[in-house]
């Protein structure tokens, strides 16, 4: 059976019934994360079946945890194989080492890479060891490897309180592309946890652009918590502006937000429709 098949008719925000976003509001953050590992696990799957390959774009941070155990719990217990999978990760920091404690490279290993069967060279993460002069080649050849493997079928995204995707932050047009960028203050304050002091956050990371990322031909945003239910609430209801890159997702044609009771606390009744 399909994803599409199995996911109850989500709602269609009113209006922007031109546009494919559509929210769900779910029982809490399992829940969400299942659904999306379910999705990605039949898509895969679908891919194999076609003899193709399926291309992931995949996020760090605490919010898609979940959906990475789950895929590593179908990979062990369902046999779910990622052989014909080929990933682009959304960000790293800049500069970083692939070794460092917050390296988005380690995060992947940890709570994905080193738990199943994906080819490694089908694993691609901006890297953080470049020198500064080759990275606006270095992104330029991220995006043209994205669309030489025809594209992100699906990308799974978060959603920082600053509004930004990836590391779009706000000032972030609808057309960028990979490139360099300064991170915001409030996104480094949430990374003071991670790096033990605002002295050790770096002030730059590589990341994909609005654009690279709403090139993908599905999309599903995760956001779970009270923390994220006024970005969540103006992403989603608000005018799309650059102020906050997530509001440009309101174009896509097929973009799913998955919300907890939390996050979905700012949004008016109508634009989630039931609870999933
Ligand atoms: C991470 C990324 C970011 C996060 C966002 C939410 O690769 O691109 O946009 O998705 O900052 O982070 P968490 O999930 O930690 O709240």
């Amino acid at each position: 059976m399909s994803s599409t098949l199995e996911s109850p008719a989500p709602f269609n925000h009113p209006s922007k019934h031109t546009s494919g976003l559509s929210v769900l509001r779910l029982a809490d953050a399992g829940e969400a994360s299942k659904r999306v590992a379910r999705e990605i696990g039949s898509l895969i799957r679908h891919r194999a079946a076609e003899h193709r390959n399926c291309v992931l774009g995949l996020a760090t941070g605490s919010t898609p945890i979940r959906v990475y155990r789950e895929l590593v719990r179908m990979h062990r217990e369902e046999g779910l194989s990622f052989h014909n999978v080929v990933t682009f990760n959304l960000d790293e920091y800049f500069p970083i080492k692939p070794d460092a404690a917050q390296s988005y490279v380690r995060f992947m290993n940890e709570h994905l890479f080193d738990h199943i069967d994906i080819v490694r060279a089908n694993v691609h993460i901006p890297k953080g060891t470049i020198e500064l002069e080759a990275v606006p080649g270095y992104c330029r050849d991220y995006d043209e490897l994205i669309a030489s493997t025809g594209g992100i079928d699906l990308q799974l995204l978060g959603i920082g309180r600053t509004g930004h995707i990836g590391f779009n932050e706000p000032g972030a047009t609808k057309d960028t592309r990979t490139r360099l960028v300064k991170l915001d203050n409030l996104t480094r304050l949430d990374a003071v946890k991670d790096f033990g002091g605002m002295e050790h956050v770096p002030l730059l990371a590589i990341t994909m652009g609005v654009d690279s990322i709403l090139q993908s031909r599905r999309i599903r945003l995760l956001a779970f918590g009270e923390h994220k239910a006024d970005i969540v609430q103006r992403a989603i209801e608000g005018r799309m502006t650059s102020t906050i890159p997530a509001s440009f997702l309101q174009t896509h044609r097929d973009v799913q937000y998955l919300l907890d009771d939390a996050a979905a606390e700012c949004l008016s009744q109508s634009t989630y429709g039931e609870t999933v």
